[in-house]
């Protein structure tokens, strides 16, 4: 095994150690675009001949992290292998929404340790949400010497930097900085999907929910300018990708930040995807408090953007959700929902909810069921809170027992499934748009897509449909996927 040992840190070169109260303060600062990246000539061909593997964790914001990272090490030669033996770099993109998504990557750290003795020059580096919390430092540095780079999310476009060092230095490479957050623009990028892509609109969060760890890990909310975003778009539509989804994690906070543009928000951004040749456009993800009226009437206007939407709600207590500081009240989010509702039609639903928040009682638990019953949601993801340290609600006392917070999550999981085999059962006989994405995971035989409001419809044709738009008739419903029959194919030619 290398000897890259604790001791050996170059505290004062390399580790800043990250702050979660450094990260929370928000000075405003302009923000920094930085268009200037490139490779350092002696690192340009340093994984030739050699393979990388990124494992993502999280949500849609790192997935798209690790396209831009595959395409850095792209661009340095390295080929992906989704062997670890064959790996001559592996990181892990890890995220800090909930206690056991850091467990599962700390088990990961563990069997890696086998490997790295078995193959003492590989590289292996920890990045995404979890580097930017000093907790998961100190364990690291502590626990796990057999980690060569630590680097946070603001650090992404030092990677070719932050691999020299690990390769050619002795000592584990920490830089994480606790920073309000740069844009860099014109970073490379290796996208996974030849037909469906992930375009940021923004980054970070400032929303400060009192259970969120994220507006630590991602900075402050910052938004791209429309015309990057537009250029990006229309070279996807040129290339013949077929959806893209605007990211960001409070997309409705677009355009806020955007300096000597007071009134472009959200509602301007998809108006202007409207007019480009790309035949679905999605966005995620909503907050209920931004959702503003001008946004509504773009979507309503229909063309290629996508009728669903995905509005978490957390809770259905206006008591809760005060706690929670998330800037709304229960009928606040209900007229919001049926203002949409009734403007888009035939929109789908989705949202986020946790159960088991400190100190919830039943009553107020049964407020998020009538809630959910009164939206009839098609799906959702439920959650049991799960404290994360340095947040505030992290130091509420709680007298909710665990045995109760599963109960709940079992109960609102059922009406869930119910719900949502009951907005499928209104798709029987339907033709509808699915933009084929490949075989079905339990059959090879099947072809697997989604509707324009995010629907799994499953069916038999040709693998060459692949990538493509059809129109398929609605034959069996089930709880969580449609079931189908293929009528035509490629609705779209560009
Ligand atoms: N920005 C999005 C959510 C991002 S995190 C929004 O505001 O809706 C995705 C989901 O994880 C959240 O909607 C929330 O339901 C859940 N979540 C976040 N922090 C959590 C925590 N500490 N415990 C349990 N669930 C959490
Ligand atoms: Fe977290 Fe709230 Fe920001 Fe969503 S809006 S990322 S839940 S702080
Ligand atoms: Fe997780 Fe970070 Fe996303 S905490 S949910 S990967 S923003």
């Amino acid at each position: 095994m290398a000897d890259k040992t604790i001791s050996k840190v170059d505290f004062s070169k390399y580790f800043q150690p990250p702050s979660l109260k450094d990260a929370r303060r928000r000075r405003r600062e302009a923000v920094q675009i930085i268009n200037d990246f490139s490779i350092p000539e002696d690192m340009q061909h340093v994984g030739k001949g050699k393979k990388y593997l990124i494992e993502t964790y999280g949500c849609q914001m790192n997935e798209h992290d690790t396209e831009v990272m595959a395409g850095i090490l792209e661009e340095m030669g390295y080929q992906e292998t989704s062997e670890p033996i064959d790996a001559d770099v592996i990181l892990l993109n890890t995220c800090a929404i909930r206690e056991n998504a850091e467990n599962k990557v700390f088990g990961h750290i563990g069997t890696l340790k086998m490997l790295k003795l078995e193959k003492p020059g590989l590289i292996l580096g920890v990045c995404g949400c979890m580097a930017q919390e000093e907790v998961v430092i100190n364990k690291i540095l502590a626990k796990h010497p057999q980690v060569d780079l630590i680097f946070g999310t603001h650090n992404i476009h030092r990677l070719p930097q932050l691999l020299k060092e690990a390769l050619f230095g002795k000592e584990m490479v920490v830089e994480v900085w606790s920073k309000e957050g740069d844009i860099v623009e014109n970073l490379p990028q290796s996208r996974r999907g030849h037909f469906q892509a992930w375009v940021n609109i923004m980054y970070g969060c400032d929303k400060f929910c009192t259970y969120c760890i994220v507006p630590y890990t991602r900075g402050k909310e910052r938004s791209r300018h429309p015309e990057e975003i537009i250029q990006e778009v229309r070279d996807l539509a040129r290339k013949g990708y077929k959806e893209i989804t605007l990211l960001g994690q409070n997309v409705n906070a677009y355009g806020k930040d955007l300096p000597n543009m007071e009134n472009y928000g959200l509602g301007n951004l998809m108006d202007e995807m409207r007019t480009i040749g790309i035949p679905r456009v999605r966005f995620t993800t909503s907050h209920p408090k931004d959702f503003d009226d001008h946004l509504i009437e773009v979507l309503g206007k229909g063309g290629n953007l996508c009728e669903h939407i995905h509005l978490p709600v957390q809770s259905g207590s206006s008591e809760i959700l005060k706690i929670m500081g998330r800037g709304y009240t229960r009928e606040r989010y209900l007229s919001l929902f049926h203002k949409i509702k009734d403007t888009v039609p035939n929109a789908s639903f989705t949202t986020d909810i946790i159960v088991g928040f400190p100190n919830e009682t039943d009553e107020q638990f049964e407020e998020t069921m009538s809630l959910v019953r009164e939206c009839q949601f098609d799906g959702g993801f439920t959650f049991i809170y799960s404290p994360r340290a340095g947040t505030p609600a992290a130091r509420m006392t709680d007298n909710v027992p665990m045995e109760v917070k599963k109960e709940r999550l079992q109960r609102l999981n059922k009406l869930m499934d119910e719900l949502s085999a009951k907005s499928n059962t209104k798709y029987q006989d339907k033709i509808v748009e699915v933009l084929v994405e490949g075989e079905s995971r339990k059959n090879a035989e099947v072809l697997s897509g989604h509707t324009r409001t995010n629907k799994v419809v499953n069916f038999s044709g040709p693998k060459s449909l692949i990538g493509q738009l059809v129109k398929v008739k609605v034959t069996n419903t089930k709880k969580w996927s449609l079931d189908g029959e293929l009528q035509e194919a490629e609705v779209f030619n560009q």
